[in-house]
């Protein structure tokens, strides 16, 4: 049987006393690109914040690669081959790009180095010329490619994205489009949040919308956009 990279059963999550997430349940398989899409507030990022051990859920299980990382530390997850690119972007501010990326840099869980300096060059061409440039110096569109390539450099086996599309000029979100697009092809495995459906559309495999902390609907790309009912219930289109 094909193991999942990640398996989520029956997560719940609260911020204090207040529950968000009321059973989400959710599988990738290595190679896929789930969009997990859903509106404001729908739980998204409280989802992503649970799988990465940033805000643990309350119970559930999380699997990862065949083990539980359900309350396991953040950073034991992310060293365990998990990397999370949260919607904030956060760069390190005074450090130059080249530096933002060399600090980030491990090897996968078999020791390999998949991702060098010279391989994201190659891959995301616009921070060649801002190498040398101060992460907070950057524009919105420059920061959100430097930490999805920060996030690479640690040679991860699953790469959670919170709406990377989020605020950005069209001309900047297809640049964006174009990386994930081509980050698959490379055989990396990516979970997607966004609100913005024509964003995923084109680089998801797969879909799960969320809406009040349950994953209402799942199926492939293609399913989602012969459902109509779907997409006017939950996505406001
Ligand atoms: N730190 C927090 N404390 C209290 N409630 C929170 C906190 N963060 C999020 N929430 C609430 O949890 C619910 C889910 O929020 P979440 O951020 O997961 O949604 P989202 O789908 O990522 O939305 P968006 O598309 O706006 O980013 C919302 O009702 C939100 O108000
Ligand atoms: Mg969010």
């Amino acid at each position: 049987m094909n193991q999942s990279i990640l398996a989520v059963h029956d997560l719940e999550a609260h911020y204090g006393i207040s529950q968000v997430l009321f059973g989400v349940d959710l599988t990738i398989e290595k190679g896929q690109c789930v969009a997990l899409l859903g509106r404001n507030g729908a739980g998204k990022s409280t989802t992503m914040k649970a799988i990465s051990g940033i805000h643990p859920g309350t119970s559930g299980r999380v699997v990862f690669n065949g083990q539980s990382i359900f309350k396991d530390k953040a950073y034991r997850i992310a060293r365990s081959g998990l990397a999370f690119v949260p919607e904030d972007r956060q760069t390190f501010p005074e450090h130059t790009v080249e530096e933002n990326l060399l600090i980030a840099a491990k090897p996968d869980s078999s020791g390999t180095y998949k991702w060098s300096l010279e391989h994201i060059y190659r891959t995301f061409p616009l921070l060649v010329p801002l190498r040398h440039r101060q992460g907070g110096l950057l524009s919105g569109g420059e920061q959100q490619l430097l930490v999805i390539a920060r996030a690479l450099m640690g040679n991860p086996s699953l790469l959670l994205l919170d709406e990377p599309s989020e605020g950005l000029a069209p001309v900047i979100v297809q640049q964006i489009a174009r990386c994930v697009a081509g980050l698959l092809k490379t055989g990396a495995t990516i979970l997607l949040a966004e609100q913005n459906m024509h964003f995923c559309l084109h680089i998801a495999t797969h879909v799960a919308v969320i809406d009040k902390g349950r994953v209402v609907y799942t199926g492939t790309v293609e399913e989602l956009r012969r459902n109509d009912d779907i997409k006017k219930r939950y996505l406001s289109v």
